[in-house]
């Protein structure tokens, strides 16, 4: 609970001059002093896998290296880096044989033999390779509230890509989610920075936990929060909010030492992140102390030219972005970043130490992963790849994220009766498992192993008759009718709505509403009178109001992964008691994506007096219902030392209703004056019990002075003394906080 605490304090307070590279090991440094500069820059240069391959694997497992594409790229241009599967998910053993194919090459070929390092996208557990653990998205991990869980996700998903040879990820992902229209929001833990921190972290801790395995926090600076809520756009937001909420999780991550970051694709009021020596240079090394290597994004030195338009020709824009502080360029087809960087140095523009400086900590981290001792992949973890227990985790992931926004009874369901199945996501392996799965997209089902079921298919398992129609396709119309005379034969109907899966810009929306097609579908069937229950498989809350107050009840399942369809069943049926809390506000309307964390004149109500009153989301953040009820009791706040601002807050809860359950306790402060603006609350702890029913537990938070503080316009820790409220529940207990370091 004190992560955050931590880092409030530290972020700011550690020198803030760019940290000068050391020394690194000796065989770094004797590589370092026997190379060439064309063998430098090759190093900070990255391909991705098609451009060395002749055709990718097309179902056959393997993908078919150009021989002469690969060693020009290794051999004659030095490359140190290859990234991505090429369009589709391979078995262990055609990663086995091309990471050997390639390192092969790598050592045995070039003057110096350093091996490759090879980067992939395990974003929710290890996507492109066949048959590994596919948990639920981070948004859905964030509704968990259980770092512990989140850890051993993190755990399982590096022994696993190491498990093909693979030793990089390009994640856990540490973007704050402020947009909820950004196609990129089920890959963050939601919009609050303490639980994103705390989650990140534990992701991050499980990573880096695996030795030789290399985790990058990404996508580095302020990504989640796109003025237009598209894909790679413009954030614009001042300094101390862009420190605040989106700086925090990245700070918090480096108590995990991560060997890598990657580059935010947009830009900070306009300034893209790519080209900003101030965020990557002065505060990501100076002031978070990262010593790892920082590696753009997909063509983004290019893009510096092409799309942000800073630079007149793709030379300034690669010395923009080695000035600015990177260290590898994803390029990721061609050479001509290490053209114009060998050029910029001959001709004295950047001085050859730079470039030193990045070498080391590429081949820093190239040591750290054991490459230099071995570069092949490690047979022997095959047996540690896709374990049933590894799967039982991604089961209990997917259980404990499912959420209950809504409930007039009628679930749990009842045994032995007629169901009504209808929605394009009840038949969908994409709709539970989202982007990044087996494909970039994760649309392409043939790609899914065979043992993977759609919710469809589990609930034909269950003690239920079963009928179904599809209704409506994700965009296009359906036969409503025929879904509609269905429904009126049924004792239930489950209406499974949602998204397939997208990645990126792909994503990118106009509207937040659900489709059209699928709003007409949920409408027509509760207005049959059947009692409608409304299953939500999606990346980010697309808005439901038209019909969400007629549901009998709804179940945000987010993208839940492999295990999915089996655990919204187990919820449906009583089998699992919900316990999943919203990571993030859910929106009744377009224009009113408003967080929870707001400031106090955002919401006034419409009156000629401008009352609170006027916040009204469709549900709030850390909503979420259970088949019991919890009661809180008996709120004690005690100052733990004198002259200080420790204070420890004991609640209790009593599960009173008659089935066991999981709660998870919120804690907010609620600074009242405070110079800047404050928002009216901010999560400053959580805590989660197991009771049975009639049982009681009491729930300990302790706070300090960084629970009192915030960022302010010099970008530090501010802590202004004055009467802060706790929130816990329906209870508020007022404090008074003093300064006693001024
Ligand atoms: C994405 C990154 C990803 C990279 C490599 C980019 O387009 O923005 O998140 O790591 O591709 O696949």
């Amino acid at each position: 609970m004190k992560y955050m605490a931590l880092t409030l304090l530290t972020a700011g307070a550690i020198a803030s001059a760019p940290t000068v590279n050391g020394q690194a090991s000796e065989r770094v440094e004797h590589l370092l002093s026997d190379m060439t500069l064309e063998e430098k820059v090759g190093q900070m240069t990255q391909l991705t896998l098609t451009a060395v391959a002749a055709r990718p694997s097309q179902g056959s497992g393997r993908v078919e290296l150009d021989p002469d594409l690969l060693r020009e790229a290794l051999v004659d241009r030095h490359i140190g880096s290859l990234l991505n599967a090429h369009d589709e998910a391979l078995p262990l053993e055609g990663w086995h044989e091309l990471i050997t194919e390639i390192q092969d090459v790598a050592t045995n070929e070039t003057r110096l033999g350093i091996p490759i390092v090879y980067g992939i996208d395990a974003i929710h557990g290890t996507g492109y390779m066949m048959d590994a653990t596919i948990f639920p998205h981070n948004l859905g991990l964030a509704a968990t509230f259980n770092p512990e869980l989140v850890r051993r996700t993190g755990e399982i998903t590096a022994v696993e890509v190491l498990a093909s040879g693979i030793t990089w990820n390009f994640g856990p992902v540490l973007d704050m989610g402020r947009h909820p229209a950004w196609p990129r929001f089920y890959e963050t833990f939601g919009e609050d920075p303490y639980l994103a921190s705390i989650l990140g972290r534990a992701a991050f801790e499980g990573q880096q936990s695996v030795e030789t395995f290399g985790a990058s926090m990404k996508h580095y600076l302020g990504y989640g929060q796109p003025y237009s809520g598209r894909d790679r756009a413009p954030t614009y937001l001042p300094e101390y909010l862009v420190r605040e909420i989106h700086l925090a999780p990245f700070a918090e991550a480096m108590h995990a030492d991560p060997a890598a970051v990657m580059v935010n694709s947009g830009e900070i009021n306009g300034v893209p992140v790519h080209a900003s020596y101030y965020w990557l240079t002065e505060v990501l090394r100076g002031e978070l102390g990262f010593e790892g290597v920082i590696v753009t994004d997909w063509m983004d030195v290019i893009f510096l030219h092409t799309r942000h338009r800073i630079a007149r020709d793709l030379r300034e824009a690669t010395r923009l972005a080695v000035e600015a502080g990177i260290d590898m360029s994803m390029t990721p087809y061609d050479f001509a970043f290490a053209d114009h960087l060998i050029s910029l140095v001959q001709d004295g523009v950047i001085p050859e130490s730079r470039i030193d400086e990045s070498v080391r900590r590429i081949l820093t981290m190239k040591e750290r992963m054991g490459l230099f001792d071995d570069p092949y992949p490690d047979q022997s973890l095959s047996d540690d790849f896709a374990l049933p227990e590894s799967r039982a985790v991604a089961r209990q992931a997917a259980a404990e994220s499912i959420t209950l926004l809504q409930n007039d009874g009628i679930l749990p369901l009842q045994e032995g009766g007629r169901i009504l199945v209808t929605g394009p996501a009840a038949r969908s392996l994409s709709a539970l498992n989202g982007g990044w799965t087996h494909t970039w997209q994760g649309v392409d089902e043939q790609f899914f192993p065979d043992d993977y079921v759609t919710l469809l298919d589990e609930l034909h398992e269950r003690n239920v008759t079963v009928a179904y129609e599809e209704g409506a396709g994700f965009l296009e119309k359906g036969n409503i009718e025929a879904a509609v005379d269905l429904a009126r034969h049924a004792d239930v109907a489950i209406v499974v709505l949602g998204e397939q899966g997208y990645s990126e810009w792909v994503g990118d929306i106009s509207d937040l509403a659900l489709p059209e097609p699928q709003i007409q579908l949920a409408e027509a069937i509760i207005a049959t009178g059947t009692p409608t229950v409304v299953v939500l498989l999606q990346g980010r809350p697309r808005l439901i109001s038209r019909f969400a107050d007629d549901a009998a009840a709804i179940v945000m399942a987010y993208w839940p992964g492999m295990e999915g369809a089996q655990a919204i069943a187990d919820v449906l049926f009583g089998d699992v008691n919900p316990s999943g809390r919203l990571p993030f506000t859910y929106p009744r309307a377009a224009n009113e994506l408003i967080p929870y964390d707001h400031r106090f004149v955002e919401t006034l109500n419409t009156g000629f007096d401008r009352q609170a009153g006027g916040f009204n989301p469709q549900y709030e953040f850390g909503h979420g219902l259970s088949y019991t009820t919890f009661e809180y009791s008996d709120l004690e706040v005690h100052r733990t030392m004198a002259r200080t601002n420790r204070y420890r807050i004991e609640i209790q809860v009593t599960n009173t209703g008659d089935r066991a359950g999981r709660e998870h306790v919120l804690l907010y402060v609620r600074q009242n004056v405070a110079s800047l603006t404050p928002p009216v609350k901010r999560l400053r702890g959580f805590q989660s019990v197991n009771l049975e029913p009639g049982e009681s537990a009491r729930v300990t938070f302790e706070l300090d002075d960084p629970d009192f503080s915030y960022i302010g316009l010099e970008g530090m820790p501010v802590l202004e003394p004055g009467v802060f409220d706790i929130l816990i529940g329906d209870f508020t207990e007022s404090l008074n906080v003093l300064n006693y370091f001024q």
